[in-house]
């Protein structure tokens, strides 16, 4: 397993466990981190042992957000030389299910690094806030976007704007978090639900994965054809015959991921 500095991670039954590993500042997001947690799920997204990433927070908090200590002194064109969001652009384009378990403070980096999990289940009493706007910036790394996209126009910009705790019922109630649980079985119930997503076949839940993020950006017929060429290719695989097989037989299909 690779040392990081950052983070910790481990493979605990085909889950690939990357635990946010800087509590004493609230787990804020330095440009390395950023780098380590890309490095992990990459690691993780090609090794034939993980069938679902887990992302975790270590201490009281999931992530309060990008390292303002890092940022204060950056200027424009550093920014744009260091290619700031390279690595997080990268995030999104994991092939296996990234499952987020957050707790605490989600705040800004940390809530970005949060939408791009594919499900978020959070403790009882997490916060979640964009607070950029009172610092003088925006969010960078996907915020203005992903929200909008999943809780629409009129709350985004209230929440962007305001800077404001949003507390875990409210979101989901918008959608955005699948689950909340108390916060000494978060854990549990990740691990629970991961395991559960790992049984699953693994190619179909990977072009599942595919075909849902295509509905995000594209319009519904382009998306449609998508999907069915997904749902095609399938059909190229042992998993589907062994799937319809175990049906037909009336046994418990074993999927093998080809
Ligand atoms: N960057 C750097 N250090 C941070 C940090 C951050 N985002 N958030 C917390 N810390 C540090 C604190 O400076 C403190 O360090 P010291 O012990 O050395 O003083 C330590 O973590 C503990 O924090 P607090 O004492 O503030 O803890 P608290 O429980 O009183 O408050 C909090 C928690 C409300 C989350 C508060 O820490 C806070 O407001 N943090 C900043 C949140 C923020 O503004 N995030 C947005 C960052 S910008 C961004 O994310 C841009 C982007 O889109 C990529």
């Amino acid at each position: 397993m690779t040392a990081y500095k950052f983070i910790e991670t481990s493979v605990d039954q085909q889950i690939g466990v990357i635990e946010l590993n800087r509590p004493k500042q609230l787990n804020s997001l330095n440009r390395n981190m950023v780098g380590e947690i890309l490095e992990a799920m990459q690691s993780f997204d090609r090794n034939d042992e993980v069938r679902v990433i887990l992302l975790v927070g270590k201490g009281k908090a999931f992530s309060a957000g990008a390292d303002i200590d890092e940022m204060a002194e950056a200027d424009s064109m550093s920014l744009e030389l260091l290619n700031q969001f390279a690595d997080w652009d990268q995030i999104p384009l994991i092939k296996k299910p990234v499952i987020g378990a957050v707790h605490g403070f989600v705040f800004g980096g940390g809530f970005e690094l949060a939408l791009c999990c594919d499900v978020l289940l959070a403790a009882d009493g997490t916060e979640f806030s964009f607070p950029e706007v009172t610092l003088g910036v925006m969010p960078g790394a996907g915020g203005t976007q992903r929200l909008t996209k999943l809780v629409g126009r009129a709350k985004a910009i209230e929440w962007l704007w305001t800077g404001e705790r949003i507390q875990a019922n409210e979101l989901q109630k918008h959608g955005v978090i699948n689950r909340i649980v108390s916060p000494e079985l978060l854990r549990e119930e990740a691990l629970r639900f991961s395991n559960k997503i790992a049984s699953m076949p693994p190619l179909a839940i990977r072009m599942i994965k595919d075909s849902v993020n295509k509905a995000v950006d594209y319009p519904l017929y382009e998306g449609m054809q998508y999907e069915r060429k997904n749902f095609y290719l399938l059909f190229s695989s042992e998993d589907q015959k062994e799937g319809m097989k175990a049906f037909v037989e009336k046994r418990k299909p074993v999927y093998k991921g080809k």
